[in-house]
């Protein structure tokens, strides 16, 4: 079996590869100094990358799934947190509304999502509630015509900076799981409360916050999906997530193997090129055959995605190992490097502070172990 891209897949690459070099290389340094990239999403809207699987009907470029992975993964290989903004804004904060909202919320909203008016936020994750997804503290009683909200979230990426919401919430804290309901809360609902930003090891210029809903009403026409039916949202748009999440680990891994590769021919130590020298060709080979596992891995989950085919497992795999391959591929390249990867003179610092964040985030390591075993054995 061949990993093939269709020529559409391609120009695809093409694009956002020219994107990344032209127009994000340069702000990188912005964005290490903590700045959101407001601009470069406006100039990823007009390129159609802020709906890239969106059917044109809602505004979208409508492309298939591999075409937005192949764009994560190249906007990930220049920076790690333009990826995730795009993967947080499409896989949970916009894909949620098209698979489960109603036609009138998707006229609502998926256009201004598609088209970069709007940035989406996912809002799971409570300071009790991490692993344990479904043990929410967060309420909503509905009261007439719409729900009173209260609890607080946190680790929100694109908090602060989004339009929508996407809000995970009891409704029937007795029936746990089957008792989650989710909502599209708009940003200036009253009662939604953006906190304190994370400061984070990594992925600078990517915000992440703390959110409090105190009495916040939302109407009951901004229910998404059915009551009780939450959680299966939640899971279904992860698993679908998780996927970008793996295609941006292997950006930074495909990076920072490249940084290593170009560093070692370059650097000359005992009158030759350190890749000349063993002890470093072989872990340059070792570090590019982990790149390609993560890839086949990566694009094998797309290709299933794309077919709609059941996907949970091999997405899980994919992320479990592509972040593990993110971060071991970085620590090498640091290593490369020696004392000048411990720098910030060299990019390969960087990837590996941003690399750490991808076995944690949508899902720990632990977490994808989980999903594969429970797939393995029922
Ligand atoms: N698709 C659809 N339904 C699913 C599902 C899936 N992938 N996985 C589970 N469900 C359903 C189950 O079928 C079950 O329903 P039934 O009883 O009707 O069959 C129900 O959900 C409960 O399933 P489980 O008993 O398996 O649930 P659990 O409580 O044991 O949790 C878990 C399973 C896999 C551990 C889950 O809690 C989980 O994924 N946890 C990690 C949470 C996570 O990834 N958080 C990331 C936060 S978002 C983020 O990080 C974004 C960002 O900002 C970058």
């Amino acid at each position: 079996m061949e990993l093939r891209f269709s020529e559409e897949q391609q120009m695809m690459r093409k694009m956002v590869r020219d994107f990344a070099e032209s127009e994000i290389a340069p702000f990188v340094e912005r964005m290490e100094m903590g700045e959101f990239p407001r601009e470069l999403i406006a100039k990823m809207a007009e390129l159609g990358l802020m709906g890239i699987t969106v059917p044109e009907q809602y505004g979208g470029s409508e492309m298939d799934f591999p075409s937005y992975i192949i764009a994560i993964n190249e906007l990930s290989k220049v920076s790690a947190t333009i990826g995730v903004i795009l993967s947080v804004h499409t896989s949970v904060g916009t894909n949620p509304i098209l698979y489960f909202g109603t036609e009138e919320q998707k006229r609502k909203y998926v256009p201004k999502l598609a088209s970069g008016e709007y940035l989406g936020a996912f809002c799971l994750t409570e300071p009790g509630a991490g692993s344990d997804a479904a043990n929410l503290k967060t309420k909503a009683v509905k009261q007439g015509d719409y729900y009173t909200i209260n609890g607080s979230k946190v680790f929100i990426t694109n908090g602060g900076e989004a339009d929508t919401y996407i809000v995970f919430a009891s409704t029937n804290p007795a029936a746990g799981s089957k008792g989650v309901s989710a909502f599209i809360v708009e940003k200036d609902t009253p009662g939604l409360m953006i906190g304190k930003d994370e400061h984070k090891m990594g992925l600078y210029g990517s915000r992440t916050v703390q959110l409090t809903f105190e009495d916040m009403k939302v109407p009951q026409d901004q229910l998404l999906g059915r009551e009780g039916e939450g959680f299966k949202i939640a899971m279904a748009n992860l698993d679908v997530g998780r996927i970008g999440i793996a295609a941006q680990a292997l950006g930074i891994a495909e990076a920072a193997l490249e940084a290593a590769a170009q560093y070692a021919k370059e650097r000359k130590q005992f009158g030759k090129p350190i890749a000349a020298q063993q002890g470093l060709a072989f872990k340059l080979a070792d570090m590019a055959t982990s790149v390609e596992a993560a890839k086949l891995l990566v694009y094998r989950a797309a290709d299933l995605r794309a077919k709609g085919l059941p996907c949970g497992k091999e997405a899980s795999m994919a992320k479990l190992y592509a972040s593990k391959t993110a971060v071991e591929v970085a620590i090498e390249a640091v290593q490369v490097h020696g004392g000048y990867g411990y720098t910030k003179e060299y990019a390969v610092e960087r990837f590996f502070r941003d690399a750490k964040v991808t076995e944690i985030y949508e899902g720990t390591s632990e977490i994808q172990r989980m999903v594969i075993s429970k797939q393995l054995i029922k």
